[in-house]
């Protein structure tokens, strides 16, 4: 099986800190597996997570070490853009991640920064909202949709990227029982796509799709088995 993402020795402090929030962290990520990534809060599952997706260093700053690969290529020689054609990721807090008062104006920013066509967006932004079963929304204002349904846009924003691997940073958190099934059961279509899914949780109760899971703490992961 091939390897979508891998670590070598990677490490960070945030500016001004000493504490290293993660600490010589090596690690490999499947392609078309589901991984889950548990820990409890402020283990550091957000900055690893920065980590993976570029965010860190191109983004937040610190004192990095070591490496992260996406396909091969190291984040640090990759810009932004590029990154987001290959890597998608969902925030806990979907208003962080929902600039556009309309939906279809938030689906269609992502891919036409890429300067994809007007026809190959609009493909891609029925595709994504009959995956998600959420057609109707296309035309709505993103503020009066729930917390739940703007979770759904934030994940669709990302999708019309068309990224192979996706990060679901405790999307769950702030959801009702349905609409964490919902999530689930869109977790595991993207698996069927093929999609390699990143998810990470602070409890158990959400990651029974998971194939493999991970926890994090002191900086490191750690193969769930050994945690127990
Ligand atoms: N931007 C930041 N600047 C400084 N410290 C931060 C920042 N973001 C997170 N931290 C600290 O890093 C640690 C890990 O945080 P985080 O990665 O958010 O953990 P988790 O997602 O597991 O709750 C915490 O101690 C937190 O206070
Ligand atoms: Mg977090």
């Amino acid at each position: 099986m091939s390897i979508v993402i891998k670590t070598e020795g990677l490490t960070f402090s945030y500016s001004e800190q000493e504490h290293n929030i993660l600490d010589n962290l090596s690690m490999e990520v499947k392609k078309g597996e589901i991984l889950a990534i548990l820990g409890l809060s402020g283990s550091g599952k957000s900055t690893l997570c920065y980590c993976l997706s570029g965010i860190i260093p191109h983004v937040y700053s610190g004192k990095l070490s070591g490496e992260v690969r996406i396909d091969g290529h190291s984040t640090q020689e990759m810009d932004m853009t590029m990154i987001a054609t290959k890597l998608g990721i969902v925030f806990q807090n979907p208003e962080t991640q929902l600039f556009f008062p309309m939906v279809e104006s938030e689906l269609a920013f992502g891919p036409e920064n890429l300067c994809i066509d007007r026809d190959e967006i609009k493909k891609r932004i029925d595709l994504t909202l009959d995956l998600l079963n959420i057609k109707e929304k296309r035309n709505e204002k993103t503020g009066h949709l729930s917390g739940g349904q703007k979770q759904l846009i934030a994940l669709a924003s990302v999708l019309t990227l068309k990224p192979k691997i996706l990060i679901f940073d405790e999307v769950m958190s702030q959801i009702d029982e349905k609409g964490k099934n919902a999530i689930k059961d869109i977790i595991l279509q993207l698996k069927k796509e093929g999609k390699t899914v990143i998810m990470v949780s602070h409890n158990l109760d959400n990651i029974d799709i998971a194939d493999r899971i991970m926890t994090l703490k002191n900086g490191r992961l750690k193969r769930f088995e050994e945690s127990l």
